[in-house]
C-alpha cells in the first residue's frame, strides 16, 4: 500500500486551511510540509508558526522536508510547532548521527532526503535510526518542475538497501499518477505530490489515482 503526502508548497496560500481540508477529506495520508531557507535552496518558503497554526487545523501526519542548511538549529520549533517527521538533507549536516538522534529523542521520525546527484551509498550507515528516506526526483528548491526519470533506477537501488527495515521510501518532485506508478514499481512507497494535486480542477480524483499506482 502506497501513502499520499500532498506538497502544500503548491496550495493556494490564501486558503491553506480550505486546501488542507480538501486532501484530508480525500483521504490524503501525509501533510508534505516543504521548508527552504534561501541558502541550502534558492528559495523562501515558511517557517514553524506557520506549521503550529496548520497543526490546529488537521489530523494528518506532519511530514516535515527540511530543505535548509544546519538544520540543528532550526528542527526543534518545528517539532514544537507539531511535525510529525522531521527529514534533513545529507548535504545540509555537518553530523547527521547526531541530528537524527536529536529528533528521535525528540519523539518524532527521523529521515535523510538526498538530492539527484547524491548516491544512494551515503545513507548505509544511518539506516538503523532512520524511518524515512526521501529521493529527489528534481532538483530540490521549486514545485512544478519535470519528474527525473533518470532517477529511477536510484529508486530501486535505495529500497534493496532498505531491505525488510521499517523505513519509508518516499519520492519528491513532479509526481504524478504516470511517474507515481514508475515509482512504485521500483519500490517506493510515500509519494509526494504538490502540483499534480493543488493545481487539478480534482484534487480528490488525483489522490485517487495515485492511490491506484500502487495497486
Ligand atoms: C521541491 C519540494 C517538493 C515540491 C514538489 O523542492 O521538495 O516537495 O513541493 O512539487 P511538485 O509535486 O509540484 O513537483
Ligand atoms: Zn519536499
Amino acid at each position: 500500500m502506497v501513502l499520499i503526502a500532498p506538497s502544500l508548497l503548491a496550495a493556494d496560500f490564501g486558503h491553506l486551511a480550505a486546501d488542507i481540508k480538501t486532501v484530508e477529506t480525500a483521504g490524503a495520508d501525509w501533510l508534505h510540509l516543504d521548508i527552504m531557507d534561501g541558502h541550502f535552496v534558492p528559495n523562501l518558503s515558511f517557517g514553524a508558526d506557520v506549521v503550529r497554526q496548520l497543526r490546529l487545523l488537521s489530523k494528518l501526519f506532519f511530514d516535515v522536508h527540511l530543505m535548509v542548511e544546519e538544520p540543528e538549529k532550526f528542527m526543534t520549533q518545528f517539532i514544537d510547532g507539531g511535525a510529525d517527521q522531521i527529514t534533513v538533507h545529507y548535504e545540509a549536516c555537518h553530523n547527521l548521527d547526531t541530528v537524527l538522534k536529536n529528533i528521535k529523542t525528540q519523539g518524532v521520525c527521523a529521515g535523510i532526503s538526498i538530492k539527484p546527484d547524491t548516491p544512494v551509498c551515503v545513507l548505509e550507515p544511518f539506516l538503523d535510526s532512520l524511518d524515512n528516506i526521501l529521493i529527489m526526483t528534481v532538483e530540490p528548491g521549486f514545485g512544478g518542475q519535470k519528474f527525473m526519470s533518470r532517477l529511477l533506477p536510484k529508486i530501486k537501488e535505495t529500497a534493496k538497501l532498505i531491505g525488510n527495515r521499517p523505513i519509508h521510501l518516499e519520492v519528491d518532485g513532479g509526481i504524478n499518477p504516470e511517474t507515481a506508478k514508475l515509482c512504485v514499481e521500483q519500490g517506493a512507497n510515500v509519494l509526494v505530490a504538490g502540483s499534480a494535486v493543488f493545481k487539478s480542477d480534482n484534487p480528490a480524483e488525483v489522490i485517487r489515482l495515485l492511490r491506484q499506482s500502487g495497486e
